[in-house]
């Protein structure tokens, strides 16, 4: 954390990341300010600013971001609004203020042909108006900042999908089996399932140790849908009847990566620990889903 003074600002404080950031922060002896979109829309320039300036804060950090992937597709004005502008809005003004961004941003950046865990090296692709909006969001941070940190990461789940309308990957399995039909999962798709709170953790370890520039935070392990869905029914105790689909048979509005995995190579070599394993983390999930509920 920046010496300067332990306040941080968080914008998308009610989004899965967002949430785990503001606990994760207070755990570390910070000040924190979250704003969710009723008080600040980071689309509106002059709230960002107004808000910026009245915290004052030394690290800024952005969770809020537009997830629809396919309904991007409809309304690409919508997504590279929130996606993108507003991350020039942001920019904007932790320069005025002297203040560090930390920004995240997708896998689905990349086109999916690498056959192997995307590297911070390689060169994105993207493949649809959602993809398009966050690289140009990346592109907006690195324009007016020299020490923004980027955190790439990958199908992310947390308890605060619990709250939001879009929720998780998670829920929508826990949703699909109380429904009792058999669910189709697609197999040939591979990305990193990545634990919200530990995303927030890591991503703070970064903070403290001085980084900026491109990371990748996933899960660890590349893991197709289909996997997921079983690590989760088998953690949950289920038993639905899961069967495996394609891309083919399963078309949706956008296009995504095939193989999105991400590789943690470069977040490891500063020193932050390791992903734990996939399985692990659902368990923990699933607990914390107990407690809430
Ligand atoms: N979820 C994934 O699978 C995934 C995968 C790869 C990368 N990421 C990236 O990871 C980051 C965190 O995602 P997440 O899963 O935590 O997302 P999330 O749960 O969908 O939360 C996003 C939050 O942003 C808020 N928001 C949207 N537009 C806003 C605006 N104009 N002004 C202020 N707030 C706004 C949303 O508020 P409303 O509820 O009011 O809309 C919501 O609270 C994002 O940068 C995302 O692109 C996510």
């Amino acid at each position: 954390m920046p010496e300067r003074k332990k306040k941080a600002v968080v914008f998308g404080c009610r989004g899965q990341l967002g949430v785990e950031l503001v606990s994760e922060l207070k755990r570390r002896g910070c000040e924190v300010c979250g704003f969710d979109r009723a008080s600040v829309d980071i689309t509106a320039a002059a709230e960002v600013e107004r808000a910026l300036a009245a915290e004052d804060p030394a690290l800024v950090m952005n969770a809020a971001a537009y997830n629809q992937v396919d309904v991007a597709e409809a309304e690409p004005q919508a997504a590279f609004q929130a996606n993108a502008l507003a991350v020039r809005n942001l920019a904007l003004a932790c320069r005025q203020i002297d203040a560090q961004l930390v920004h995240f941003s997708t896998d689905y950046v990349f086109d999916g042909t690498a056959g192997r865990p995307y590297t911070e090296q390689d060169a994105p692709h993207p493949l649809g108006a959602y993809a398009v909006s966050k690289l140009a969001g990346e592109l907006f941070a690195q324009a007016y900042l020299d020490n923004a940190l980027i955190v790439r990461t990958s199908g992310v789940f947390g308890p605060g999908g619990l709250k939001t309308a879009r929720g998780n990957f998670v829920e929508l399995m826990l949703r699909l089996a109380a429904g009792g039909q058999p669910i189709r999962v697609v197999e040939d798709h591979v990305a990193s399932p990545t634990f919200a709170p530990l995303l927030a953790a890591r991503t703070l370890d970064l903070v403290e140790r001085g980084a900026s520039g491109i990371f990748h935070v996933g899960g660890g392990t590349p893991t197709s849908w289909f996997e997921f869905a079983r690590i989760i029914f088998e953690a949950a105790g289920l038993k639905p009847e899961l069967r495996s689909t394609n891309e083919r048979e399963y078309r949706t509005a956008a296009r995504r990566p095939r193989f999105s995995a991400l590789s943690n190579s470069k977040m490891e070599s500063t020193g932050v620990a390791p992903m734990p394993p996939l399985a692990q983390v659902v368990a923990e999930y699933l607990a914390l889903r107990r407690q809430a509920g």
